[in-house]
């Protein structure tokens, strides 16, 4: 947001042009609650529910609504794993590092894609094309070592075969583009 005012109104109508109507609904229905700070948690929960991560407009929105410093705000966000500071990439991949999937090799499944894309887990490749997630079990222990890409289950994977899936999501990716120009 930018600060070109300190006048409360236009500061509060920036902040809540930031976020939705439920969600500034939610901060305004407990902002006089005796621990509103507690709900921080809950409202950084929302607002990446909405918008799939939490840019600095947002966090700086939900820090002046709920009279918060901004730098606290931040510091939740960052020191929480479960909340995105940056976009998720079009394809997520969730590789399963559950016990059956681990005792087959899921962590060198795993490392494969961490080198072929340059990122650790709970990241997004420069090309904004991967998100890397693990899982706990992805419910079909039977056909480990499982990963997800967005709907798609693989299974008994081997890291040879990671650049090849990523390959075919690449071209999958470059084709909508190319069809979207
Ligand atoms: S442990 Fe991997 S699918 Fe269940």
């Amino acid at each position: 947001m930018t600060r070109n005012t300190d006048n409360w109104t236009d500061v509060a109508a920036a902040s809540k042009a930031a976020l939705t109507e439920d969600i500034v609904g939610f901060i305004e229905r407990h902002r006089d609650d005796p621990h509103a700070e507690s709900l921080l948690i809950t409202v950084l929960h929302k607002v990446q529910d909405h918008f799939g991560h939490l840019a600095s407009e947002q966090l700086d929105a939900v820090a002046q609504l709920m009279q918060i410093p901004a730098a606290k705000v931040a510091g939740v966000a960052s020191f929480y794993h479960y909340f995105r500071l940056v976009p998720r990439g079009k394809y997520i991949i969730r590789v399963c590092l559950g016990t059956a999937c681990y005792v087959k090799g899921a962590d060198r499944v795993a490392q494969r894609f961490k080198d072929e894309l340059g990122i650790d887990f709970g990241e997004t490749s420069k090309d904004g094309i991967f998100s890397l997630e693990s899982s706990r079990c992805l419910g079909t222990c039977g056909l480990a070592p499982v990963i997800m890409i967005d709907e798609d289950v693989f299974s008994n994977v081997t890291p040879d075969q990671v650049p090849g899936i990523l390959g075919n999501y690449m071209k999958k990716a470059r084709q909508e583009a190319t069809a979207a120009t």
